[in-house]
């Protein structure tokens, strides 16, 4: 690859420079283009109404899939996930209940209502809402969810079942991830993918569903040694770290597909200066809000990126729309019926 010399425009980080580097030639083969920005909101639509498509198909037979979501105390940020699981369910024609038990709720009278609803035939699909309350045992619940009413797919037997590539209910936010590369022709097998942050319900997850279709897999973590040398590596790039910004373009391989699960919201200025300095748009919604949200990339990342998800507006509308896939993929299984295309993902 031949080096060239570029004069930058300057960016939204006020950046005005001259650089020689490999990304300014790659830009430069691109003709400037920016990355392909990976529209998580279109994607989701499209899976709500192939969910909606087939409760309509379940409900000839007279079966309404049901799902029971959890959320114990008042914790704001659980409180907004649930109310979109449960608008979004009647919106694709689920039957959905809320449980909101006390903060001061116990391990026992968690595990009692969890039983309860794993009795219940016309509820399919079980949420324990996380995280739970320090004192309660969290491991303890989800163990005693019915692994076949595991829509969130933490039960260990589900784990099992997609590490040995079994049909099963895969969680919602990896799930989403794999619908994102798949949607938009992405292709998986026999590239590098690299993934940043070993958490149970996303990172691990996403890795095994990479590994499953023969990505060639890295999981960093904390005491990953030279982190930017080893994401630099990865044709597609999965951030779930939970650090805003903390991904920026020195991790990124020119042309690489970056996957932000990241949703971290920002009420400093200094902060927001360090992301988003000359975006009016962004600068507009900061000021009427007070606060905007960042996802675990820089923004400056798009301008190296062959592919990236948006903060808002990628991955996070996927994960309600997969919650809304795996609930009709339970009441389907429980009931013996053949898992239609989307579901078996
Ligand atoms: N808290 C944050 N993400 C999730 C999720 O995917 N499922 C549940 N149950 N709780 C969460």
């Amino acid at each position: 690859m031949s080096e060239v010399r570029e004069e930058r425009p300057t960016t939204h980080r006020g950046v005005r420079d001259t650089i020689e580097s490999p990304v300014n030639s790659l830009q430069a083969q691109r003709g400037w283009m920016p990355a392909r920005i990976l529209d998580g909101t279109k994607i989701a639509a499209e899976i709500r109404a192939e969910v909606t498509a087939q409760a309509k198909a379940l409900a000839l037979s007279g079966v309404r899939p049901g799902l029971a979501v959890v959320l114990v105390g008042h914790n704001p940020a659980s409180e907004v996930y649930v109310r979109g699981k449960v608008k979004s369910s009647e919106e694709v024609g689920l039957y959905s209940e809320q449980h909101t038990p006390a903060e001061s709720a116990t391990t026992e009278e968690l595990l009692a209502l969890v039983e309860g609803l794993n009795r219940r035939d016309e509820i399919d699909g079980i949420l324990v809402q996380l995280p739970l309350p320090a004192h309660v045992d969290s491991k303890k619940i989800l163990l005693a969810v019915d692994p076949a009413k595991d829509v969130d797919g933490f039960h260990p037997m589900n784990v099992g079942y997609l590490s040995t590539q079994r049909p099963g209910l895969v969680p919602c936010t990896p799930a989403g991830v794999m619908e994102i590369l798949r949607r938009s022709q992405i292709p998986i097998a026999g590239q590098e993918a690299v993934v940043v942050g070993r958490s149970d319900i996303v990172g691990k997850p996403v890795a095994m569903l990479l590994l499953n279709q023969n990505a060639t897999v890295t999981v960093c973590h904390s005491k990953t040694r030279d982190l930017p040398e080893v994401c630099r590596r990865a044709d597609i790039l999965v951030a779930a770290i939970g650090r805003a910004g903390m991904v920026t373009s020195d991790y990124v391989k020119p042309g690489a597909t970056v996957i932000d699960v990241g949703i971290n919201r920002i009420t400093d200025q200094k902060e927001f200066d360090r992301f988003f300095r000359g975006d009016k748009k962004r600068e507009e919604t900061f000021l009427a809000k007070g606060s905007t949200l960042v996802g675990d990339v820089h923004p400056e990342v798009a301008e190296v990126a062959g592919a990236i998800t948006p903060v808002p507006g990628g991955v996070g509308p996927l994960t309600i729309a997969m919650l809304m896939a795996n609930t009709v993929k339970a009441a389907m299984l429980r009931r013996g019926t053949a898992v239609a295309e989307l579901s078996r993902r």
